[in-house]
């Protein structure tokens, strides 16, 4: 029985891990769970799953729970809250699968602890991937990733030796608005934007995936968990979503993880390895696919992917810098606050006048991060 904690529950990827625990609770338990402001749901799922320990994002959620939950189950708030859920004594794995930077501290926190990490929030290896990697090391934690594209490379990966490899290659669908020309951007309203064609996510990292954002944000991630050079890291559009992502070897073989997109399958490997089990996924039937599409990364059309790519090459503060642009200037999209193009001007005008701390410490990370948001916000 494998003891888990889901930072996130409310969201995307944390009802996922919960279904996936739902149809397996011979294998997991779930101990504790954080979520936002979601009351309803995040109720819901204290009954069913019987965690000892939960919070949530603030006190004014806390006190419209309180009385409503099991009374045997301990409730906190606010990022000690989350804190407190991540390096709870009782998980062995910690699902990390808020969205954005916040979730930097509680990673590190349940990486102090020990906890193995199921790593969803990608934004955390971006804001501070040396200081995460460093710290997992040391206290020889393993980052399991659950973004499908990492999950497929650390599945190609396993047990091949680092020289033999030439490069890896993240695919991409293309997002919402990979059939559309740059002129035809300016003027897509939210609603396109959070259409996605394969995934069902939530709203953030679709618009990550209509910006293309995300693959950027993935490539600094694949930096940081594989330990390899921007310049091995390529990317492929490839619209079906069926390949997840190929490692190339020096003999020129390919390795690539296939199958139908459904985000429950890499969560699951991420809380089974080195086991598989059976799950709910459909198989895939390559014979109705019948054909398989790609195309070359256009870094014209989408620069958010080259903006990421060269502040991952300038490393230190530039990609907390990069996310923390990105993600104040996608929740100004989504509250119709801007345009569709102005979150790359935004994130270019931040990068551009970023003075670079080349290997900045916690502390520093957090005041980049800080003042990118409000020179961001106040770009407005
Ligand atoms: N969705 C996918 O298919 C997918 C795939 C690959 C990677 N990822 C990555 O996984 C992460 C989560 O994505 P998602 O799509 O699942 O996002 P999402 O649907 O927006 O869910 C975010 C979760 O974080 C919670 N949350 C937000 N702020 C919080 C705070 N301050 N304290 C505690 N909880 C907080 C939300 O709670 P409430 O809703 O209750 O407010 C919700 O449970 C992101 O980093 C994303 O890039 C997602």
């Amino acid at each position: 029985m494998k003891r888990i904690a889901v930072l996130g529950s409310t969201g995307s990827i944390g009802t996922q891990t919960l279904d996936v625990v739902r149809h397996h609770p011979d294998h997991f338990k779930i101990e504790a769970m954080a979520a936002g402001r979601n009351a309803a749901l995040f109720l819901e799922q204290v009954h069913e799953f019987r965690p000892r320990k939960v919070s949530v994002q603030d006190k004014e959620v806390a006190d419209r729970i309180r009385h409503q939950l099991p009374g045997d189950v301990e409730l906190f708030y606010g990022d000690e809250g989350l804190i407190e859920v991540a390096a709870n004594q009782e998980a062995e794995l910690v699902v990390t699968a808020v969205v954005g930077s916040v979730g930097l501290q509680s990673t590190l926190a349940a990486i102090e602890a020990g906890k193995t990490i199921g790593l969803a929030n990608k934004e955390t290896l971006v804001t501070a991937g040396h200081l995460v990697t460093a710290r997992a090391k040391e206290k020889g934690v393993m980052l399991m990733p659950i973004d499908s594209e990492h999950s497929a490379i650390f599945q190609c990966l396993n047990g091949e030796a680092p020289e033999a490899i030439r490069s890896i290659t993240l695919t991409g669908s293309g997002g919402s608005f990979r059939d559309k020309r740059r002129d035809e951007l300016a003027h897509v309203t939210i609603e396109q934007a959070l259409n996605h064609p394969n995934w069902s996510m939530g709203a953030k990292i679709t618009i990550d995936s209509a910006t293309m954002a995300n693959k950027g944000l993935e490539i600094i991630e694949a930096h940081w968990l594989f330990d390899m050079p921007y310049d091995r890291i390529n990317v492929l559009i490839h619209p079906e979503s069926i390949i997840h992502s190929f490692v190339e070897y020096q003999d020129g073989s390919i390795i690539a993880q296939m199958g139908v997109p459904d985000m429950r399958v890499p969560i699951q490997y991420a809380l089974t390895y080195p086991n598989r089990i059976q799950n709910q996924a459909p198989s895939l039937n390559l014979a109705q696919v019948a054909k398989l599409n790609f195309r070359e990364m256009d870094y014209e059309r989408y620069p958010m992917v080259r903006y990421a790519r060269e502040c991952g090459k300038a490393g230190g503060t530039a990609t907390t810098v990069f996310n923390a642009a990105n993600e104040v200037a996608v929740a100004l999209f989504l509250q119709g606050a801007i345009g569709f193009l102005d979150i790359e001007r935004i994130v270019y005008q931040l990068i551009s006048k970023h003075e670079l701390i080349a290997v900045p410490s916690l502390e520093e990370i957090q005041e980049a991060d800080r003042l990118a948001r409000t020179e961001a916000a106040a770009i407005l």
